[in-house]
């Protein structure tokens, strides 16, 4: 069963006139195989993601999560293989920029938020904008665009606190605002590789709240180790293990965690 099939999940809410996602795919990954001096970190990985969906990612230290948001991201490039946004981008021929502003967001671990201006200033610096029409910072902002910064504000848990400089926040508070900066840019398909990594309990907890209200409005790729947290967000999606560079095995998260082969690998160390 294909993970659409089994999310049966309707396009249209996410797609956009260019980004024909007719077969329900936003991503497809086939045979992707990254060498560096001849080790393969990726190894004919194939891999596809619904639009709407939110796939989980696991798999031991070195299995390529990374390298595969790398590939798809454009800062690493496929030895072989092929790697589509949509039915009709091919990200092996895209540059980075390209690709971010084709609508593929992504979180890196360390926060890259500007510590100096307020969090509603960050929002704002993030706003996809027509940089020709709103220079400058400051210009006023359409009621539109206010009540799209309020509605991230509220998701991300920062209603309250948008007067305050970024940097004041606590580490979850600025992972979170970084999320919000990238839902202000209104990406397709969002790429987050450990996002509760060095949160306390209680923000990895409310990080899985926060991701269970994204969930079907923006398709979503979620690489993480924290199995609760994966088990909070996986719910009955579609869960898929790396390992050596390929998937080992997919499925839900009840499925992959009674496999011998993952437990092998992965869960039973
Ligand atoms: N630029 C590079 N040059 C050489 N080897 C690399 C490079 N980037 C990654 N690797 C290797 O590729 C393999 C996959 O690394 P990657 O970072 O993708 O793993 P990961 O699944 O994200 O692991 P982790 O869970 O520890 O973050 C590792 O063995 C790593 O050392
Ligand atoms: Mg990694």
């Amino acid at each position: 069963m294909s993970a659409n099939e089994h999310l049966n999940i309707s396009s249209g809410r996410v797609a956009e006139p260019g980004l024909d996602t007719t077969h329900g795919a936003i991503l497809y990954l086939e045979e992707i195989t990254v060498s560096f001096d001849g080790f393969r970190a990726l190894n004919k990985l194939s891999l596809d993601i619904s639009v709407g969906e939110l796939r989980c990612i696991i798999g031991p230290n070195g299995a390529g999560k990374t390298t595969m948001m790398d590939v798809i991201t454009g800062k690493t490039r496929p030895t072989s293989g092929t790697a589509f946004f949509g039915q009709t981008m091919d990200l092996s021929r895209m540059t980075e920029y390209q690709i971010a502003h084709a609508g593929i967001g992504r979180k890196f671990q360390r926060p890259t938020i500007f510590e100096q201006h307020t969090v509603f200033e960050n929002l704002e610096l993030a706003m996809k904008t027509d940089k020709r029409v709103r220079p400058t910072l400051f210009a006023r902002l359409s009621s539109e665009q206010r009540g799209k910064v309020d509605e991230i504000l509220k998701l991300i848990r920062l209603n309250g606190s948008e007067r305050r400089p970024a940097g004041l926040l606590s580490h979850g508070q600025k992972q979170w605002l970084e999320i919000g900066m990238l839902l202000m840019q209104e990406p397709q398909l969002i790429l987050l590789d450990e996002p509760v990594a060095g949160m306390s309990d209680a923000e990895t907890a409310r990080t899985a709240e926060l991701l269970n209200e994204l969930r079907g409005k923006h398709s979503i790729m979620v690489v993480e180790h924290d199995m609760a947290f994966v088990t909070e967000i996986a719910q009955q999606g579609v869960v898929t293990v790396l390992h050596e560079g390929a998937v080992l095995a997919q499925g839900t998260m009840a499925q992959v965690q009674a496999d011998e082969r993952v437990i092998e690998v992965y869960l039973g160390r």
